[in-house]
């Protein structure tokens, strides 16, 4: 058994899941890169990491259930057990929630439940929030709305911009993601009770 990655944009998270994972090893590799766009940064980075990945757009489907069906034969063919989604900018459905319940993580940059969705550090920014962070939480139907697992402060400086912030984000996310799927994987962390699309 092993990790998917899903990715929609840079892929910064999912090279620092792989490092991570190769350095320590952990006892169970990342081998899947998903993306739903075919000009994501992140499947340069499989590229050079020799790590397999598949675009699959939602936009060649009907509905979001056709489409999620192809992406769990794809994650069942490769003997998936864990989705991580790093950047990935979709709610996962009924399909992939039920057939992984409590088996995908995001990485999210606030400290939730303060700005979900998208744009989160322009809507910290806005909201002139002197603390701003990250949160890795179990996924379920919502947007942004599982169990929080862990999360990180970063302090909002008076010259902060929506790249500054990010990069301090980032910096934070790449050492926090990877701290916690180890965790989980070496049975430190256990999955909440119940079925997340409930
Ligand atoms: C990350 O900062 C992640 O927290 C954010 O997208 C970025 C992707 O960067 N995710 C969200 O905003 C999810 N709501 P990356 O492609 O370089 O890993």
């Amino acid at each position: 058994m092993s990790i998917a990655v899903f990715a929609s944009g840079d892929g910064s998270n999912f090279e620092a899941l792989v490092e991570r994972s190769r350095n320590l090893q952990w006892p169970q590799s990342i081998t899947l890169l998903v993306t739903d766009k075919a000009d994501a940064g992140a499947l340069d980075r499989a590229r050079k990491l020799g790590i397999s990945a598949v675009t699959i757009r939602p936009q060649d489907y009907e509905s979001k259930e056709a489409y999620e069906s192809v992406l769990l034969s794809l994650l069942r063919e490769n003997g998936i057990e864990w989705i991580l989604l790093a950047g990935f900018m979709r709610i996962l459905g009924p399909v992939l929630l039920k057939a992984y319940p409590w088996r995908i993580l995001n990485v999210h940059p606030s400290l939730l439940p303060a700005f979900r969705g998208k744009n989160a550090l322009e809507q910290a920014l806005a909201y002139g929030v002197r603390w701003s962070g990250v949160t890795v939480h179990w996924v379920d139907e919502g947007v942004d709305t599982g169990p929080i697992i862990d999360q990180k402060p970063i302090l909002v400086e008076p010259n902060d911009t929506v790249e500054t912030l990010q990069r301090k984000a980032q910096f934070v996310e790449h050492n926090l993601y990877p701290a916690v799927v180890y965790k989980l994987l070496t049975g430190k962390i256990q999955p909440p009770q119940g079925t997340p699309a409930d």
